[in-house]
């Protein structure tokens, strides 16, 4: 069982393999990346990158994620990374991204987060698709409506980050949402 590639109009999102890993750690090494995600550390260690990328392959055959790099279709460039935590007793996903500074606000993160919303229902056959963000990073929010996503709600001082808890808001599309509006 092989990662999937998924093509949009500017992107390709594939499996990273050994030779993006210097690429992957200088974009996701930034402060800026780390600051509002959970679980990118910062520091961002040497090796990490490559053995998350060597962790993808045995978690999507787990069945439990696919996580994918986004790669400028135009330049082979990587942008960034994306990925789904798979529930399968659920049917459900959550969703996760992040895309690297000098790639920002070109609605490279919006147009991935479609393509792999689309496979998680259509390929994977999840029920609902989640995803949270820092509510101090309102870009990341925008991401989740754009897609269409409905906010549920939002968590006060919920997680901590560094040495504060943070408040974070909630989104969710069911897999009739979708279908409903792209048929
Ligand atoms: C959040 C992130 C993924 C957005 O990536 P991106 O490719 O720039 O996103 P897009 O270009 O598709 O969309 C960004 C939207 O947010 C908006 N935006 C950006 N900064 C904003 C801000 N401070 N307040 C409100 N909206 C903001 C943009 O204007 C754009 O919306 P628009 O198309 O309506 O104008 C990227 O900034 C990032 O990786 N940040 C660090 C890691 C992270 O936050 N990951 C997500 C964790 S939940």
């Amino acid at each position: 069982m092989t990662l999937p590639t998924l093509e949009t109009e500017r992107l390709t999102l594939r499996a990273l393999n050994l030779e993006d890993a210097a690429a992957l750690h200088r974009l996701v090494s930034a402060y800026e990346i780390a600051l509002n995600t959970l679980a990118i550390p910062h520091p961002y260690p040497e090796g990490a990158a490559a053995d998350w990328i060597a962790s993808n392959v045995q978690k999507f055959e787990e069945g439990k994620m696919v996580n994918l790099g986004i790669f400028l279709r135009e330049d082979g460039a990587l942008a960034g990374a994306i990925g789904l935590t798979i529930h399968r007793e659920h049917d459900r996903g959550e969703l996760g991204y992040w895309i690297g500074v000098p790639y920002w606000n070109r609605g490279y993160a919006t147009e991935a987060a479609a393509a792999l919303i689309d496979y998680g229902f259509r390929e994977l056959g999840l029920h609902r698709i989640e995803a949270e963000h820092f509510t101090r990073n309102p870009g990341s929010g925008r991401v989740m409506q754009k897609v269409g996503m409905t906010f549920e709600g939002r968590f006060r001082e919920s997680v901590r980050k560094w040495d504060e808890l943070v408040d974070v808001d909630h989104y969710a599309i069911l897999r009739s949402d979708w279908m409903a509006a792209r048929g």
